[in-house]
């Protein structure tokens, strides 16, 4: 994307085409290639905004819309543990040359907190620290053929998933052809992820594996082999511990890690599993902000700050967010979920444009409900719909320092025909 203003002064912030499929090596590597390089809208006063033509003004409130839908992330404090561990598994895992199982990695919480978005930027970061240190290493892909060399493979688990399905996930990312028994298929993703050098292997939304039926085994026996292929394997779902994916398994009291004991000879698809050793798993949990202490009230405040600081509301004054009722209000709204706190922002800025309030109120967001978009592609028996709260109480609004004059700047003076820009 051009990220530089064209003579008229403004930046190109568009993308053509749909967003990249990141469960497809290709659109992962251009999702990994565009992500940090959106430019937000400048910051506007309200004069120099009144004083733009009419069709810049247009082009100026699409620029704000489009900064409020892509904000990006922030580090929270919960975020940065998942992210520390995550890159620190990755990498040390990548660098051990030696042959056998790797250490995995779980990231397990509620929907909407961030699981997905955490775990990919944080294995996106280490791809391009590989990718770097591999430069220096080998040579690139020579021009015209297709890169092989994919450090990073990301997979969503399909709704209602059997190792079958989960496997045929995997196998799309490369591009790789289904063989038709379950067999077959472990052993072409073992193919692939040899060819193509994956150091580490994502598995979203890995609670929808069904583990109530006879493909249980299989299942737990698919993850077991996949940690034998040399990868790292994260493992990210709802609520890990308490769906079944952990049978068997235990914490070790002593590092934390959950152990899963070996296969034993006769239950598996594949008898070399049976002689392999016991499996190991770090996991994290991503938790909601809590209100209840200094320190997550501290951290509820430093996000809201982060988020106002990236807002571009022209009558938004310091401390929107921040101050009075309003921390409160948006914890009771969202429960402290980052997800839920971004569509109420989101929508919120939407109306603050359209009814040229220009600012949020606890006013304004009462009015708005939050909307998770999409459900279809959602798995609610695997608890991937958070409750939203309902009902919350608008507080009394606090006497706020009036304004100077009247504010003019949405006025039509009719000073200029519409075509003029
Ligand atoms: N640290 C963060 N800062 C700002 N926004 C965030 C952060 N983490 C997540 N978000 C936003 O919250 C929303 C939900 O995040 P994400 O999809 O990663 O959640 P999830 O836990 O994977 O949920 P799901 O149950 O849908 O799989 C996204 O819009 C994402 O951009
Ligand atoms: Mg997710």
């Amino acid at each position: 994307m051009i990220t530089v203003p064209d003579e008229s002064g403004i930046v190109p912030f568009l993308r053509a085409g749909p967003p990249p499929d990141r469960t497809r090596h290709e659109g992962w590597k251009r999702w990994q290639d565009q992500r940090d390089k959106f430019i937000p809208a400048p910051r506007l006063s309200l004069e120099e905004y009144a004083a733009l033509s009419p069709r810049r003004r247009a082009l100026h409130d699409l620029h704000r819309t489009a900064t409020h839908v892509n904000l990006g992330l922030l580090e929270t404090p919960m975020s940065a543990k998942v992210t520390k561990l995550m890159r620190g598994r990755l990498r040390n895992n990548a660098l051990n040359f030696e042959p056998g199982t790797r250490d995995g990695l779980m990231v397990s919480g509620g929907g909407y907190l961030g699981k997905t978005e955490t775990a990919c930027d944080a294995a996106a970061t280490f791809e391009a620290l590989w990718r770097d240190l591999h430069r220096q290493l080998l040579p690139g892909p020579i021009p015209g053929t297709r890169d092989l060399f994919v450090p990073v493979a990301y997979c969503r688990t399909p709704v209602r998933a059997t190792p079958k399905g989960l496997c045929a996930a995997i196998l799309d990312f490369y591009a790789a052809p289904h063989p038709k028994t379950l067999h077959g298929m472990v052993r072409q993703v073992a193919d692939s992820i040899r060819v193509h050098h994956t150091t580490a292997l994502l598995l979203d939304d890995v609670t929808r594996l069904r583990l109530h039926r006879e493909d249980d085994q299989d299942t737990l026996d698919l993850i077991r082999e996949l940690m034998d292929l040399n990868v790292t394997l994260v493992l990210i779902g709802v609520d890990i511990p308490n769906s079944g994916l952990l049978r068997g398994g235990r914490p070790d009291p002593r590092t934390g890690q959950w152990i899963l004991p070996p296969v034993k000879p006769g239950q598996t698809f594949n008898p070399g599993a049976a002689t392999q050793t016991e499996r190991r798993f770090d996991l994290v949990d991503l938790d909601p902000f809590d209100y209840d202490s200094p320190k997550g009230i501290k951290a509820w405040l430093d996000h809201l700050a982060g988020i106002e600081d990236r807002l571009r509301l022209l009558q938004a004054r310091p401390g929107m967010l921040t101050e009075g009722a309003m921390p409160e209000y948006l914890f009771r709204r969202t429960g402290g979920i980052v997800g839920l706190l971004r569509r109420l922002i989101e929508d919120g800025c939407t109306e603050a444009i359209d009814s040229q309030a220009e600012e949020l109120t606890v006013d304004l967001l009462a009015g708005i409900p939050i909307r998770l978009g999409n459900l279809a592609d959602r798995d609610p028996t695997a608890g991937e719909i958070p409750e939203i709260p309902e009902d919350i109480a608008v507080p009394a609004p606090a006497p706020r320092p009036r304004r100077k004059g009247r504010n003019t700047v949405f006025d039509d003076r009719g000073e200029r025909p519409a075509a003029d820009a």
